[in-house]
């Protein structure tokens, strides 16, 4: 339960949830490095945009001030649980999450899997700490409270905005390490585009999210632990048996089409033998990776489809939540 400002009748009532990163970091004036990430509360930053009243009526909780390299599964549950609490409240009209940018994609597709809500939540942050010159984390929240606040998003799924853009928590990807035009969704376009206040839908997700999907964590403590192993030329197999140790399932970032040596495929048979699942996607960052173009028909690698490794681990830790077969896994993969 949170209490709502409803100050004017007229404007949605938005609910911002903050988590940290470098909207909400300060540092030295006007420097855009040398910052502290997550140091600057949720108010202040609502104060600093020029006119967010003029659009919705704003309500907001402090969940974390951490830089999003220290965001946890906690983390996601948490904020996963709130916003599905919150979002019954009938005097809620939408959300927005602001989040660091290094690992904000992460976080939106677990939000677009998992909260159980047809109502408009956004995810933005910035790649400006607030106290530099040209900062851009008050655009980017003003943009994502229009968004939230706007009847054209409910039933979008979790989306993502950023620099004048609109994208789907599935398909956006950090693309940049320092640039303000920090996210795209490469091959698969945006959602759409943001002029000041209003949004301009131009494509929609076709896969299920939010309401539409069958993970539910409600009442969980934590998720199955699913780990990353990256592919380079050379590298060493016992990478595989370390990871292994403590995972659940795994994800290989492997190359080109999601391949990899000869050492690693002996390993991926191992564990496949021990009934730990081993998802290929590829380090590309672009591009699909299909049931009928495995690396060797002897190992039964689910495809990760056009998942990059870190959302593979997500929809991974999912699926393990409800099945440990096989063809069920290959079919959320193909699904999602
Ligand atoms: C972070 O991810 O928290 C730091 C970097 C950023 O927000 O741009």
């Amino acid at each position: 339960m949170i209490l709502i400002n409803s100050k004017n009748s007229e404007l949605k009532n938005i609910v911002i949830l903050a988590t940290g990163g470098t909207i909400a970091g300060t540092g030295i004036a006007g420097k855009t490095t040398n910052y502290k990430a997550g140091n600057l509360d949720i108010k202040s930053l609502v104060d600093s945009v020029p006119s967010l009243d003029e659009i919705a009526n704003i309500s907001y909780q402090q969940i974390a001030n951490v830089d999003s390299n220290d965001i946890t599964i906690d983390h996601w549950l948490t904020l996963a649980n709130r916003i599905n609490e919150i979002s019954k409240q009938s005097d809620v009209d939408g959300f927005v999450i602001t989040h660091g940018t290094d690992t904000l994609e992460e976080t939106a597709y677990f939000l677009d899997l998992t909260v159980k809500t047809n109502k408009p939540v956004i995810v933005t942050g910035a790649m400006r700490p607030s106290t530099a010159t040209s900062a851009d984390g008050p655009l980017n929240l003003y943009q994502s409270v229009a968004l939230a606040a706007n009847d054209l998003s409910k039933g979008q799924g979790c989306m993502v905005v950023f620099a004048d853009g609109i994208y789907s928590g599935r398909n956006v990807q950090k693309v940049n390490t320092f640039k303000t035009n920090a996210f795209n969704s490469i091959d698969l376009g945006c959602l759409g585009y943001m002029r000041d206040n209003i949004p301009y839908f131009l494509n929609k997700s076709i896969k299920p999210h939010t309401v539409d999907t069958e993970f539910d964590i409600f009442g969980l403590k934590e998720l199955p632990q699913v780990s990353i192993a990256y592919f380079n030329i050379d590298a060493d197999p016992l990478i595989i048996d370390y990871l292994a140790q403590k995972s659940e399932g795994l994800v290989i970032a492997g190359a080109g089409c999601g391949t990899f040596s000869s050492a690693w495929i002996k390993k991926v048979k191992e564990l496949e033998t021990k009934g730990i699942p081993v998802v290929r996607s590829s380090r590309t960052g672009s591009g699909i990776i299909l049931k009928d173009y495995a690396i060797d028909k002897s190992t039964n690698c689910i495809p990760g489809n056009t998942l990059a490794p870190s959302k593979a681990r997500i929809l991974l830790s999912l699926a393990l939540t409800k099945t440990r077969d096989y063809s069920e896994i290959k079919r959320i993969f193909e699904e999602y």
